[in-house]
C-alpha cells in the first residue's frame, strides 16, 4: 500500500503559500513565511505522537493530564533549502535532534548528488521528519530517505511545501512506507524540472543567492 499524502487544507497555509509564490516577495518575508508554514505542517504531521498521563497540581486541585511520552524525534533537512523549515519544526518540538543531508540536483540530468551527511548517532531509534520545501522529480527526497534507511531508520515522514504529482508518485513507488505532508500539490514540472506554477528555486529565494 502507498504512503498517504496529507495536503494541508487550511486558509492560513493557502494564504502564506500565495505570498511565497509571488516573485516580488522579499528574501526576509520569504524566509519567515517558509518557517511559519513549517510550523503549521508540523502541527498536522505530529498528530500521532504518543501521549501518557502525568500528575499535575493546578492552583485549584491535583489532577492527571496528558503529556508527550517523549518518543525520540529528529528533523532532517535536505540542504540547502530544507534548512528553511527546521526552525518551524523546532519551535513545535524543541527537543528534536537535527541531522543534515546535503544534496544538490544536477541541472542537466536532474539527478541528486549527496555531498554531506551528518546524523544523530542514535538516528535508527528516532522518528524522522525529512524536510525540504520542494518535491519536484522526487529524486532528492528519494535519495535522502534511502540514505536514512541504510542507517536503520524505519519511521520516516516527509514534509514539503510544494509537491509535484511526479515527485509524489516517485516517493510512493520507492518508499511506500513514507507518508508525505505537503502544503499544496501543483500541476507538474516544466522541461527544466521546475514545479509549475511553483515558487521558483526555493534555496535561492530563502538565502537570496539569485
Ligand atoms: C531543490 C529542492 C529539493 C530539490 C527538489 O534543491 O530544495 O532539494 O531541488 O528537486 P527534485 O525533487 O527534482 O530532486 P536544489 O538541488 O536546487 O539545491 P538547493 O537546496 O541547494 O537550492
Ligand atoms: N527545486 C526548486 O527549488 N524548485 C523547483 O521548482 C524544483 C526544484
Amino acid at each position: 500500500m502507498n504512503g498517504k499524502v496529507h495536503v494541508m487544507d487550511h486558509p492560513l497555509v493557502a494564504h502564506k503559500l500565495t505570498i511565497l509564490r509571488d516573485k516580488d516577495t522579499s528574501v526576509k518575508d520569504f524566509r519567515e513565511i517558509v518557517s511559519e508554514i513549517g510550523m503549521l505542517i508540523t502541527y498536522e504531521a505530529t498528530r500521532d505522537l504518543p501521549l501518557t498521563e502525568k500528575e499535575v497540581e493546578t492552583p485549584i486541585c491535583k489532577t492527571t493530564a496528558p503529556t508527550l511520552k517523549g518518543k525520540k524525534f529528529a528533523v532532517v533537512p535536505i540542504l540547502r533549502a530544507g534548512l528553511g523549515l527546521v526552525d518551524g519544526v523546532l519551535r513545535m518540538v524543541p527537543s528534536a535532534r537535527v541531522g543534515h543531508i546535503g544534496m544538490f540536483r544536477d541541472e542537466e540530468t536532474l539527478e541528486p548528488h549527496v555531498y554531506f551527511c551528518k546524523l544523530p548517532k542514535d538516528v535508527a531509534e528516532r522518528d524522522i521528519m525529512v524536510v525540504d520545501p520542494m518535491l519536484a522529480t522526487g529524486g532528492s527526497a528519494d535519495a535522502a530517505i534511502s540514505a536514512l534507511k541504510e542507517r536503520g531508520c524505519n519511521n520516516i515522514k516527509l514534509m514539503v511545501l510544494v509537491a509535484a504529482p511526479e515527485g509524489i508518485a516517485r516517493i510512493q513507488s520507492s518508499h511506500p512506507d513514507v507518508d508525505i505532508f505537503c502544503g499544496v500539490v501543483d500541476k507538474g514540472l516544466n522541461e527544466r524540472g521546475y514545479i509549475v506554477p511553483g515558487l521558483g528555486d526555493a534555496g535561492d529565494r530563502i538565502f537570496g543567492t539569485k
